[in-house]
C-alpha cells in the first residue's frame, strides 16, 4: 500500500471519528432478513437479525424491532419472540397475536418453554459481535401473518423498520436472492419463496452526544500519571444528571426495570466517565516492551458482559503475547496491521462488574520492538485511539504524555557542543 493511501486513511481517521462511517468497520451493519417461507394458503414468515459488525454488539435490554404495515395486516401467531402489545383486535375474528399497525417485537428470554421457541431464538435481545462469538450474533423468530382486509390481496412486506437501539437507522427493505436453509444435517436445502433485506447502520453521532469512556496514561520512566482529562464525559455537579456518589459512600438502592437500561450512577471522578482505560508502559527489554491495560467501571448499576476494547497502535502488528484477554487483529486495510480487538476470556473476565464490586479487568501485553518504527519519543508508546464497546474514548492531548527524562534536552546541547568544538578545531587549524 502506498504512502499516499496510508496518509489519506490516517486523515480519514482524524476527520471522521464520530460520524456515520466507521473506518475501523467500514461494512459493519445489522441486517434484518425477511424470509417468506410459505405464501399460500397461509403466510409464514421468518425474520432474522444478524449483527455483521466486527466489534459493536447489542447489549441489554436488547433489540426492540418495529415496523409499519401498509394495510390491515395482523400477526396471527409468533414463535421465538413476541409483540409488546396485542393492540385492538375487535375488528378481527379469532384471537390474533397482534393487530397493531406498528408492532413492537421483543426477543424472548433464554429458557422459555420449548413450544415458544424456534431455531436460533430467545437470547433476551442480546447479540454478540461477529468477532467475539460467531455462534451468537444472530437471532430469529417466526410468525404467521394475514391481511384483515377482504380485497384478496395478501399481506405485504412492511416498511420503516427500526431496531430500538440508540444510534442505528435502517433503510427500506429491498429484494435479494431467496435464502436457502439446510435440513437433514445439510444433506438437503430448502428455499424461501422470497427474501428481503433491511440494512441498519450505526453512528456514534446519533447514539449519544457525550462520550462514555476516557483514557489515562503512565510509563515506568516517568513519575507523571496523565489522568483522564477533566470533564471528558461530563462535569461534576454541573447538571442534575451528573450527580455522583463519593467513593466510600453507599450508592442509592435502585429498582431495576428489565425493559429500560438503568440510568448510570457514577462514582465521583474528575472525568465523570463510566469507563476508564489505563495504559501503562510497564517495562522495556532489549527485544520487547510490555504494556499493562486496566479497564475500570465507575458505574454502580451496570455490569458489562462481553465487553471489548478496540485499540489502534502501530506496534500492534507485532503483538507477541496477550496475557489475560483474548486478542484478534482487525485488518481492515490489508497490510496496515495496526488495529486490534481485546475482549474477556469466558468465565474469567468477560464480565466487567459494576463499581463497588471488583469493577476492574486487566491484562498485560508483550510487543516486539520493530526496528525502524519503535520509539520512546513523542508518546509513540501510547495508543492513537481506543474504543470501549464501540464507543470512542477520550484520549488526553499528546503534549501531556509522560516524557522521557529529558534525554532530548541532553542531546541538543551535546550536538551543539560538538559543532562548536569542531568549528573551534577548524579555526585552530587554519589560524
Ligand atoms: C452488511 O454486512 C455484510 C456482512 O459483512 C456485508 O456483506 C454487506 O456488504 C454489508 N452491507 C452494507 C450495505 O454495508
Ligand atoms: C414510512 O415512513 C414514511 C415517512 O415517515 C411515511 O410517509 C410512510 O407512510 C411510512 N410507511 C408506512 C407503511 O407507514
Ligand atoms: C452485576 O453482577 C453482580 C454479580 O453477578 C450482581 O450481584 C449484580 O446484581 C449485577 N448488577 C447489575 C446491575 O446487574
Ligand atoms: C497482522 O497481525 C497478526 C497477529 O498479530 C498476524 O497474524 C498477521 O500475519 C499480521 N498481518 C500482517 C500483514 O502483518
Amino acid at each position: 500500500m502506498s504512502l499516499g493511501v496510508v496518509l489519506v486513511l490516517a486523515l480519514l481517521l482524524l476527520i471522521f471519528p464520530v460520524y456515520g462511517y466507521d473506518p475501523l468497520d467500514p461494512t459493519g451493519n445489522i441486517t434484518i432478513k425477511w424470509d417468506v417461507i410459505q405464501s399460500d394458503p397461509d403466510h409464514k414468515i421468518r425474520v432474522s437479525i444478524f449483527n455483521y459488525q466486527l466489534f459493536r454488539h447489542v447489549e441489554q435490554p436488547g433489540w426492540k424491532l418495529r415496523w409499519s404495515w401498509h394495510g390491515k395486516e395482523v400477526i396471527w401467531d409468533m414463535r421465538g419472540a413476541e409483540t409488546t402489545e396485542q393492540g385492538d383486535c375487535s375488528a378481527v375474528r379469532g384471537s390474533p397475536h397482534c393487530c397493531e399497525k406498528e408492532p413492537v417485537i421483543v426477543d424472548l428470554l433464554p429458557g422459555v418453554p420449548y413450544n415458544m421457541q424456534t431455531a436460533n431464538c430467545c437470547k433476551g435481545g442480546v447479540l454478540t459481535s461477529m468477532t467475539q462469538d460467531p455462534g451468537k450474533y444472530g437471532a430469529s423468530f417466526e410468525m404467521g401473518i394475514g391481511s384483515a382486509s377482504d380485497d384478496g390481496s395478501g399481506p405485504r412486506i412492511p416498511e420503516n423498520f427500526t431496531l430500538g437501539i440508540p444510534g442505528y437507522t435502517c433503510g427500506q427493505p429491498f429484494p435479494v436472492p431467496p435464502s436457502k436453509f439446510s435440513v437433514d444435517k445439510g444433506r438437503r436445502k430448502t428455499q424461501a419463496v422470497a427474501t428481503w433485506d433491511v440494512i441498519c447502520t450505526y453512528s456514534q453521532y446519533r447514539a449519544s452526544s457525550s462520550p462514555t469512556c476516557c483514557v489515562s496514561l503512565s510509563a515506568f520512566y516517568s513519575k507523571t500519571i496523565v489522568p483522564c482529562s477533566i470533564c471528558s464525559c461530563g462535569c461534576q455537579g454541573q447538571l442534575a444528571a451528573n450527580q455522583c456518589v463519593k467513593r466510600g459512600e453507599v450508592p442509592p438502592v435502585l429498582q431495576l426495570d428489565n425493559n429500560e437500561p438503568p440510568k448510570p450512577v457514577l462514582e465521583c471522578t474528575q472525568h465523570m466517565c463510566p469507563i476508564q482505560v489505563h495504559w501503562h508502559v510497564k517495562q522495556s527489554y532489549t527485544q520487547y516492551w510490555r504494556v499493562k491495560m486496566t479497564i475500570r467501571n465507575f458505574n454502580y448499576v451496570r455490569n458489562y458482559s462481553q465487553w471489548n476494547l478496540v485499540v489502534l497502535h502501530p506496534n500492534l502488528r507485532s503483538v507477541t503475547q496477550v496475557f489475560s484477554f483474548n486478542y484478534k487483529p482487525l485488518d481492515q486495510y490489508g497490510d496496515i496491521n495496526d488495529t486490534g480487538m481485546f475482549y474477556g476470556i469466558q468465565y474469567y473476565n468477560d464480565m466487567l462488574l459494576q463499581a463497588g464490586e471488583s469493577g476492574v479487568v486487566q491484562s498485560e501485553l508483550l510487543l516486539h520492538k520493530d526496528a525502524g518504527i519503535f520509539s520512546f519519543k513523542e508518546g509513540w508508546m501510547f495508543p492513537r485511539r481506543i474504543s470501549f464497546n464501540g464507543h470512542e474514548c477520550v484520549v488526553p492531548p499528546s503534549d501531556e504524555y509522560p516524557m522521557l527524562p529529558n534525554t532530548s534536552q541532553f542531546l541538543a546541547p551535546s550536538i551543539l557542543t560538538i559543532i562548536v568544538f569542531s568549528l573551534l578545531l577548524i579555526l585552530a587549524i587554519f589560524l
